[in-house]
């Protein structure tokens, strides 16, 4: 239930949210539809840096732990907790999305009003921010607040005025007092919950791909089966790194096994093939000491087509020699093993002979 909305929401959530190696971030993504669909009225995906650790929907009123179903509420503090935060967000959707509703007129259909909040956390233990921010049907900007431990930026979205002076200091007090301290000690506890997944570091596998394409060749680079995400994908031509312009590809997709994939991909024409280059792709991860790296030269495969092959004619002629005079000697035993036989079958016959000729 509620999996498309889901679904296109973690979806764009990838392309949003890109925190450095160096820390884990909390993210709510929180959807609540007005209208008549098969989905739940308001659902609820977790995510613990690229990993969903929990669900939550209108229906069942209670947070699903990635792995485990809290059935007993009173026994995980963490659950009542998240079931009463996710109630309010509940709450708290419902009403601007009645209200953005009336405000453009929307009185009949499906609307869609999605919202994400979240923290990030140094892993030094270091709060760096909090946000939320809202889309109304996919398109309208609402409001958003951004606080940075500092500083707190407010926009107040496209559709409605936004609030004024008095209510901005209200919410800022709420996102620095309550939300960003129930986000850092859920980031903790899920850290502590999901280490295994979200500290794991698996090393990429790298190849260098030669692929004929129309007007020529591409020279791929890809890294695959790595995490976390973070990864510096270098393509180097005799040495220099190809300018991040003339590469298409360039976005790490998740492989749907948990792990990442790269590819970055230079267009090389025929004539440019020809010529003598050295193609390096260079790859730096949490998970390698050091660089890993796989070479591939083009304009050498002629020359080391021909050597082969001059190679393969030696190995021929030796071969072939060497049977040659193998035959030759067999042969020649064979031919005076036959002259023997001849001279045996000559002798029989004359036996034979004379000793027809005694009967
Ligand atoms: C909504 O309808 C009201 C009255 O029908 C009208 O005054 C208002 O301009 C409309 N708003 C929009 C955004 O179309
Ligand atoms: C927070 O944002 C403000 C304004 O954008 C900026 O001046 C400040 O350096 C930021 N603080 C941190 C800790 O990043
Ligand atoms: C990628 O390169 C940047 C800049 O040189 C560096 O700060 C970062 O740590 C590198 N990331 C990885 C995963 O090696």
């Amino acid at each position: 239930m509620g999996k498309l909305s889901v679904f296109l929401f973690v979806l764009s959530f990838y392309t949003i949210v890109n925190a450095g190696s160096g820390s884990h971030s909390l993210w709510v993504l929180a959807t609540h539809i007005t209208g008549e669909t098969p989905f739940p009225e308001f659902t609820v995906v977790v995510m613990l840096d690229d990993v969903q650790v929990g669900y939550y929907d209108s229906n069942d009123k209670q947070i699903v732990y990635r792995g485990q179903h809290i059935t007993d509420k009173t026994e995980d503090d963490e659950a009542q907790d998240g079931d009463h935060v996710f109630g309010d967000i509940y709450q708290g959707m419902k009403e601007r999305s009645f209200n953005l509703k009336r405000h453009i007129n929307f009185t009949e259909g499906v609307q869609v009003l999605q919202r994400m909040a979240g923290c990030e956390m140094l892993d030094n233990g270091e709060q760096v921010m909090f946000m939320i921010k809202n889309i109304f049907n996919g398109i309208f900007e609402d409001y958003a607040v951004y606080y940075n431990m500092t500083h707190s930026t407010y926009d107040a979205g496209k559709i409605i005025l936004g609030w004024d002076g008095m209510v901005q200091a209200y919410k800022r007090t709420l996102c620095e007092n309550v939300y960003l301290p129930i986000c850092i000690k859920s980031l903790k506890s899920f850290l502590k919950r999901e280490k295994n997944v979200v500290m794991r570091k698996v090393p990429p596998r790298l190849r260098l791909i030669k692929k004929e394409v129309s007007g020529g060749f591409q020279v791929s680079c890809l890294a695959f089966g790595f995490y976390p995400r973070h990864i510096n994908l270098t393509l180097l031509r005799d040495g220099q790194p190809v300018a991040e312009q003339d590469l298409t590809g360039g976005e790490v997709l998740p492989s749907g096994d948990g792990t990442y994939q790269l590819r970055k991909s230079l267009e090389v024409s025929t004539e440019e093939l020809k010529k003598r280059h050295d193609y390096t792709c260079t790859a730096s991860h949490l998970s390698l000491d050091n660089k890993l790296d796989v070479s591939w030269e083009s304009g050498a495969e002629r020359v080391y087509l021909s050597t082969l092959s001059a190679l393969l004619v030696m190995v021929l002629i030796v071969i072939i020699l060497g049977i040659f005079i193998c035959v030759k000697r067999r042969w020649s035993n064979t031919a005076s093993q036959s002259e023997l036989t001849n001279v045996d079958a000559n002798v029989s016959e004359e036996m034979n002979v004379s000793s027809d000729s005694e009967t």
